[in-house]
């Protein structure tokens, strides 16, 4: 397994909690008030998840090791993608701060927390996309077999440092357990593993 594919199967997990929010979102304006508690899931999802372990791979190790291969962060592909990650955070900020209101009925909120989730759902999906079939072929390209062990073993660093040991599991636990609840149709290939040292 390739880092790249360590990434790509984490991509398929986000993707599941974009489905919820978009369910979230959805279900919040035709009732008028937005369901606090798979909501306030979803946002510890994407802060934790998301942002702090799939984010932190992606920048303190995958797009450092394709800059090091020549990829130029300025105007380069990296930093699109950096850039991207930071509108996606501030999103998720918004979501938060209209998520109380929001959860009250207060109409603004509603419409508030709906605008931010839309943004952030079209957001991530059009990232995503690009990472998977267009950064990736990139990377993989460029690195050697030693760049590619390298990054599957900074990648476990990442894993012990900014989740802890079994923080990742919990959290694609969770993803699973939300998708149900809301009725979310969940894909194939939606495991608990982070794909690094377990054998797969
Ligand atoms: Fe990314
Ligand atoms: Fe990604």
């Amino acid at each position: 397994m390739r880092p790249s594919d360590v990434l790509s199967g984490e991509h398929r997990v986000i993707e599941l909690v974009l489905a919820c929010l978009e369910r979230i979102v959805q279900d919040g304006e035709r009732r008028g008030r937005v369901a606090s508690w798979p909501a306030a899931e979803a946002l510890d999802f994407f802060r934790t998840f998301a942002d702090r372990c799939h984010h932190g791979k992606e920048e303190k190790c995958f797009f450092p090791a394709m800059e090091a291969h020549g990829f130029p962060r300025h105007g380069g592909p990296t930093g699109v993608m950096l850039a991207e990650h930071d509108r996606g955070r501030a999103c998720v900020r918004g979501m938060s701060e209209a998520l109380e209101a929001a959860g009250r009925g207060e109409a603004a909120a509603v419409g508030g927390f709906a605008d931010q989730g839309r943004r952030y759902i079209d957001l991530l999906r059009a990232h995503i996309e690009k990472e998977d079939h267009c950064l990736f072929t990139m990377a993989n390209r460029a690195f050697s077999e030693e760049d590619q062990r390298r990054l599957l073993a900074q990648f476990e660093q990442v894993e012990a440092e900014l989740m802890g040991a079994g923080a990742h599991e919990r959290y694609v636990e969770m993803a699973n357990r939300l998708a149900q609840q809301l009725g979310v149709e969940q894909q194939a290939g939606v495991g608990s593993g982070h794909g690094c040292s377990h054998g797969r």
